[in-house]
C-alpha cells in the first residue's frame, strides 16, 4: 500500500494555474484535485485500520490501454486510438459478483476511479469487479493529433457510448464473464448522463445505472443555472440568505454600470486584472471571471473548506467591509489567495488561444474538448440575461455561442439544431428506461437539467436537500448531512433490491 500511495502521489498533476482566463476552469481543476487528495486520505485511513496481515494484501489497480476504432460508425476510416482503463478485482466474488463500471468524461481519470467513492463502497458490499474507462479524447485516451480541427469530429457522446460497448466485450473476455455477472454503471455530471444513456441504449449490456448530477436535458440557453445559483445564495440550509443574494446582485449591477461607462481602470486595479481590459471581449471575460467565483462556489459548495456559500455570504453581507462593490473585491482577493493567483487573466484573446490549442495534456480537465462538445451536442451556456439573475449581464448567450464559430467553425445557428438532436436522441429529462437512479443535490445548479421526478417504479429520482454537484459520489465522511446519508442508503437499497430480485444471492 505504501508503494501504491506513493505511486498515486506521483500521479497528482501540478495545477496549471495562470494559463489563461476563465476562473471556472481553474475552480474545476482545483476541486478535482482536492477530491483526489481526500480520496487518497480516505484510502490511507482505511489501510491504517486494517489488521497487520491485511496491510500487505493491497495491490495497485491494473491500468491498461486497449485499441478502439476512431470512428465506430464508418469503417472506411481505419484509424484507432488507445483508450485507458483501470481494473480493481480485489473485492470481486468471481462466481457471480457484479461488475461496477465507472464512466469517465470532461477530464482525465485516475486510479482512484476504482479505489474510492460511493461506487467502491457499494462494490465492497456487493462484491463487485470494479472497472473504469476514461472517455475518448480526455486524459491519455487520445492520439497526439486528436485535438486538431479535423480529428476532433470523432469526439461525441455517441462514439463514447460505442466505446463503452466495446470495452464491455473486452472486459468480458479478459475476466471470462458470463450473463451471471451483471453490470451496473456509475457516473457524475456529463458521465452521469452517459451512465443513464448506456443503460437506456444498451440494456442487453448493462443491468442498471446510477446517474449523479446528470444534465440529461441539453439546452442552448441554460438560464436555469443562475436561477438555482440565486436560490442557493438565499438558502439558509447552506448559510445563504435573501440579504446575501441581494448584496451579490447589487455588487454586479454596480460593476455592470461601470463597465458600460467604458473607463475600466478603476476595475482593473480593484480586481487585480493582469492586463488593461481591451474591448468588449475582455470586459466579458472580466465579468465572467467574477461571476465564476460565485457560480463555482455554489456548484461546489462544501467541497473546499472555506470556499463555500456560507463564507461567500459572510463576506458579501459584512457591512464593515464597505459597499457591496468593496465586498466583491474582498471576495475576489480571497479567491486569488486560495488559488495562488498574482493577478486575474481577463484576456479574451488568451481564452481563444487556449481553446484553439491542440496540444494534448494527459491530465486535468479537457477545456477544448468540453467546449467542443457543448457546441456540437449540448449547449449548456450559463447565461445571465434574465431579470432575476443576480450576476453580470455580460454573461450573454451570444458571446458564448460565438466561440463555437471562432474556435471550431461551428455556425452559431447550428448549435440549437445539435441540442435538439441530442434531446430527440436520448429523450431529454423523460428518458424511457428502467433500473436507473438519478441523484441530484438541490443546491447544484446542474440539477435543473436532470430527471427530478420518478418516471416509473424502476426509473427513480432522488433529490438531496442541501448538497451540491455530485456530493453523493464521495465516500462517506464524518460531517455528511443526514439527507446525504439517506440518499446513499436509498441508492444502496435500490441496487440491493434489483440484484436480489433477478438472481437471488446471499449478499
Ligand atoms: C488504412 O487505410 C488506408 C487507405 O485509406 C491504407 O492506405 C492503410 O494501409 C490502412 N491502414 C491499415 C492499418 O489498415
Ligand atoms: C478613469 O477612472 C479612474 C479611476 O476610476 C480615474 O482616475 C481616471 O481619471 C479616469 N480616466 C478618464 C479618462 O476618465
Ligand atoms: C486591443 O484589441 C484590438 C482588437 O480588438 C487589437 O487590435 C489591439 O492590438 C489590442 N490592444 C492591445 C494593447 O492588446
Ligand atoms: C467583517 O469584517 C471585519 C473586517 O474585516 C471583520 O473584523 C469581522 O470579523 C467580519 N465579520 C464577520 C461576521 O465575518
Ligand atoms: C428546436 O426545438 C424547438 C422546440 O422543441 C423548436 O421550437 C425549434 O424550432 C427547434 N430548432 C431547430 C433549429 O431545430
Ligand atoms: C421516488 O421514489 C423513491 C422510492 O422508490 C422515493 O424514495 C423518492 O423520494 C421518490 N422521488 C421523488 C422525487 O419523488
Ligand atoms: C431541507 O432541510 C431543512 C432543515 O435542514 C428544512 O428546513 C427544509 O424545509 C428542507 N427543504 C426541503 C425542500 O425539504
Amino acid at each position: 500500500m505504501w508503494l501504491l500511495i506513493s505511486a498515486l502521489l506521483l500521479l497528482q498533476p501540478a495545477l496549471n494555474l495562470g494559463s489563461g482566463g476563465r476562473n471556472m476552469w481553474l475552480i474545476k481543476e482545483k476541486v478535482h484535485r482536492s477530491r483526489e487528495l481526500r480520496l487518497q486520505k480516505h484510502l490511507l485511513d482505511n489501510w491504517k485500520a486494517l489488521p497487520a496481515e491485511g496491510k500487505a494484501d493491497w495491490v495497485v489497480p491494473k491500468e491498461g490501454l486497449f485499441p478502439q476504432p476512431l470512428d465506430h460508425f464508418n469503417r472506411r476510416n481505419n484509424g484507432t486510438f488507445k483508450q485507458r482503463y483501470w481494473v480493481n478485482a480485489e473485492l470481486w466474488e468471481h462466481q457471480r459478483g457484479p461488475v461496477f463500471l465507472f464512466i469517465g468524461g470532461e477530464g482525465a481519470l485516475t486510479p482512484y476511479s476504482v479505489l474510492a467513492g460511493e461506487h467502491v463502497d457499494l462494490a465492497r458490499k456487493y462484491r463487485a469487479l470494479l472497472v473504469s474507462l476514461e472517455h475518448r479524447y480526455y486524459g491519455a485516451s487520445i492520439n497526439p493529433d486528436g485535438l486538431s480541427d479535423q480529428n476532433i469530429q470523432f469526439l461525441s457522446s455517441q462514439q463514447g457510448l460505442a466505446d463503452l460497448a466495446t470495452f464491455h466485450e473486452f472486459i468480458k473476455q479478459q475476466y471470462a464473464l458470463t450473463g451471471k455477472h451483471r453490470w451496473i454503471c456509475f457516473g457524475g455530471s456529463y458521465p452521469g448522463s452517459l451512465s443513464a444513456w448506456f443503460r437506456m441504449k444498451f440494456p442487453h449490456l448493462v443491468f442498471a445505472a446510477v446517474a449523479s448530477s446528470a444534465p440529461v436535458r441539453a439546452q442552448l440557453d441554460f438560464t436555469g443555472y443562475n436561477e438555482v445559483v440565486s436560490r442557493s445564495l438565499s438558502n439558509p440550509v447552506v448559510g445563504g440568505s435573501l440579504k446575501c443574494r441581494t448584496a451579490v446582485a447589487q455588487a454586479f449591477s454596480r460593476l455592470d454600470r461601470i463597465l458600460a461607462r467604458g473607463n475600466t481602470s478603476g476595475l482593473e486595479a480593484d480586481f487585480r486584472s493582469c492586463q488593461k481590459l481591451n474591448g468588449s471581449g475582455d470586459r466579458g471575460e472580466f465579468a465572467g471571471n467574477l461571476a465564476d467565483i460565485v457560480m463555482g462556489t455554489v456548484q461546489y459548495n462544501a467541497e473546499e473548506p472555506g470556499s463555500d456559500i456560507a463564507n461567500l455570504c459572510r463576506i458579501m453581507t459584512n457591512q464593515s467591509l464597505g459597499s457591496t462593490y468593496r465586498r466583491l473585491t474582498v471576495l475576489n482577493k480571497k479567491y486569488m489567495d486560495v488559488m495562488g493567483l498574482p493577478c486575474v487573466d481577463n484576456s479574451h484573446r488568451n481564452v481563444l488561444e487556449q481553446l484553439r490549442s491542440t496540444e494534448v495534456k494527459p491530465f486535468g480537465v479537457g477545456l477544448r474538448q468540453w467546449y467542443y462538445q457543448t457546441c456540437a451536442e449540448f449547449g449548456y451556456y450559463q447565461t445571465c440575461e434574465d431579470k432575476g439573475c443576480p450576476l453580470s449581464r455580460w454573461l450573454t448567450l451570444r458571446s458564448q455561442v460565438a466561440i463555437c464559430v471562432q474556435v471550431f467553425g461551428i455556425d452559431p445557428g447550428n448549435v440549437q439544431g445539435a441540442v435538439n438532436f441530442t434531446n430527440d436522441y436520448y429523450g431529454a429529462d423523460h428518458p424511457a428506461s428502467s433500473r436507473v437512479i438519478f441523484v441530484n443535490g438541490d443546491i447544484d445548479p446542474w440539477h435543473a437539467l436532470s430527471v427530478l421526478k420518478n418516471q416509473s417504479r424502476s426509473e427513480v429520482a432522488l433529490i438531496i436537500n442541501g448538497t451540491a454537484h455530485c456530493a453523493n459520489m464521495n465516500p462517506e465522511e464524518e460531517g455528511d448531512p443526514p439527507s446525504l446519508r439517506q440518499a446513499r442508503q436509498k441508492v444502496d437499497d435500490q441496487i440491493g433490491t434489483w440484484l436480489a430480485k433477478e438472481h437471488p444471492y446471499p449478499w
